[in-house]
């Protein structure tokens, strides 16, 4: 049985209109051209770089359609290229103060201030860029999927991504006039790993080539998207506070992607090891199944690639932009302190006699390194529940994650070599250890070597479990992508 179509939800948006939105764009006609002028650019985009060879798919997708409870979940049958990129804010909370920094306590702004202009501009552009990258860092995905169930969630977070930029650049018309106009374009210009016009930040330049890359991706590296999104839902500037909230809804599903794949590749490795009783994992890798070693490279990969996004651990820019109240704190309310951070210090990592120690820093200065550690909590719950699938099987491999300092390429540490456990190591210790701690060629080849494409309704590939459930209360045999 598939799901039912039915698709044609009339909610408060009009279906009419070219660009569905909850910010009267009909009302603003100088803004709705400038938007109808990029949106055949950014469907020339993604016929370009978007899922290859998916044009002509049916994929059962989520839909935003407004964004109060029944409407930003809407499930149907949608083409691809048809899929409603709406433009979303969350609903304005009448008076909304500000809740850090030097203008704490006046009123949020539903207006740039000109003298913050060029910062914000640069840190809307900075988190758009990322939204098309990741869509062409997984543009080839769909060709080796494991299942129609997991091609179904690659699109999924693909549209979601092209909507994520939608929603920014709607930010960048709307509110920064000819420049913005320019920034948007520029979105469409650059390209993921392209020598002459690449993606800004380090992370959005990698190539995602195996689904192990692409789980762990939306496990790490979407979670940074989930706390660089919940610090500008914080900012003073409300547009961009009620674009980012609403955007967190879906970041949610693309860590769930994230977390469950990886879980399912971790439980039939497991599975596997206890039915053949063996932890070895040449033999593993001949059973066709990912070994947790494996795994636990791509995890430390992943891991210290994200981390690196969060920028250098003292930034004088990220103290303007708290003080000038662009960027907050992850949950800025729930702390409790002056939130000026006019005295306060933050412990950040130094290297004394040939160890790694902690040193107090302005707080100020160190918010991207709190954020960062903020990030790192979180991680470590997620992985710690991966280990319970480990225990559930009776396998005592833990997998965790790795030190903060390891595999840095940003910020101080990133001339220093640290092992994934946090040591200090000489050039001569990181080589002759490096093959354990990162992914090898050897280790790229054999995933990809696994990477077929299973298009089965309920098939899954052999080194996979199938999930506990469905999308949306469907059978995970369900035909959720339908060819033509
Ligand atoms: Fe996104
Ligand atoms: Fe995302």
């Amino acid at each position: 049985m598939g799901p039912h179509l039915g698709t044609h939800h009339v909610m408060n948006i009009t279906y009419s209109d070219r660009i569905p939105n909850n910010v009267d764009l009909a009302s603003d006609k100088m803004l709705q051209r400038a938007l109808e002028h990029w949106q055949p650019q950014f469907l020339d985009w993604w016929r370009e770089m978007g899922p290859e060879g998916s044009a002509g798919f049916d994929v059962y997708l989520r839909t935003a359609v407004s964004v109060d409870r029944a409407g930003w979940a809407q499930f149907g049958y949608v083409k691809m290229p048809d899929y409603r990129w709406g433009i979303f804010l969350n609903p304005i909370e009448p008076d909304r103060k500000i809740g850090f920094g030097a203008h704490r306590g006046e009123a949020a702004w539903q207006e740039v201030p000109g003298e913050y202009r060029s910062n914000l501009r640069r840190i809307i552009v900075t988190q758009a860029d990322t939204e098309p990258a990741s869509v062409e860092q997984q543009r080839h995905l769909g060709l080796t999927c494991p299942s129609m169930y997991d091609l179904r969630n690659l699109f999924q977070v693909n549209v979601e991504e092209g909507r994520h930029l939608w929603a920014m650049a709607y930010l960048l018309h709307r509110y920064f006039g000819r420049d913005g106009r320019e920034e948007a374009e520029a979105l469409l210009g650059r390209r993921s790993g392209d020598a002459d016009h690449p993606r800004i930040l380090g992370a959005f330049n990698e190539t995602t080539p195996d689904w192990l890359s692409f789980f762990m991706f939306t496990f790490f590296t979407d979670r940074d998207g989930k706390f660089q999104l919940s610090a500008l839902a914080e900012s003073a500037f409300d547009p961009l506070a009620r674009t980012t909230r609403f955007m967190l809804t879906e970041e949610g599903h693309h860590m769930f992607v994230g977390r469950n794949g990886v879980r399912r590749i971790i439980d039939r490795t497991a599975e596997v090891m206890v039915l053949e009783k063996t932890e070895d994992p040449e033999r593993l890798r001949a059973l066709g199944v990912i070994d947790l070693q494996t795994i636990q490279r791509y995890l430390n990969f992943h891991s210290s690639v994200t981390v690196d996004l969060f920028g250098s651990d003292l930034s004088s820019n990220a103290a303007t932009f708290y003080t000038t109240g662009l960027k907050g704190r992850f949950r800025e309310e729930h702390i409790a302190d002056d939130h000026a951070l006019k005295d306060a210090t933050y412990p950040i990592l130094e290297v004394a006699n040939g160890e790694l120690g902690g040193k107090d820093a302005p707080a100020l200065n160190a918010l991207n390194e709190r954020l960062r550690d903020d990030f790192i909590r979180d991680s470590i719950a997620g992985v710690d529940a991966w280990n319970s699938v480990l225990q559930k099987h009776g396998v005592s491999f833990r997998l965790k994650v790795p030190h903060k300092a390891f595999n840095r390429k940003i910020g101080p540490l990133a001339g220093i070599s640290v092992s994934p456990q946090g040591q200090i190591v000489s050039a001569a210790e990181w080589e002759a250890n490096v093959r354990q701690w990162l992914p090898t060629e050897r280790d790229r080849e054999f995933v990809q070597s696994l990477m077929g494409r299973v298009v089965t309704p309920g098939k899954f590939a052999n080194w996979i479990s199938p999930p506990a459930s469905g999308i949306n209360g469907q059978p995970v045999e369900c035909d959720y992508v339908r060819f033509d």
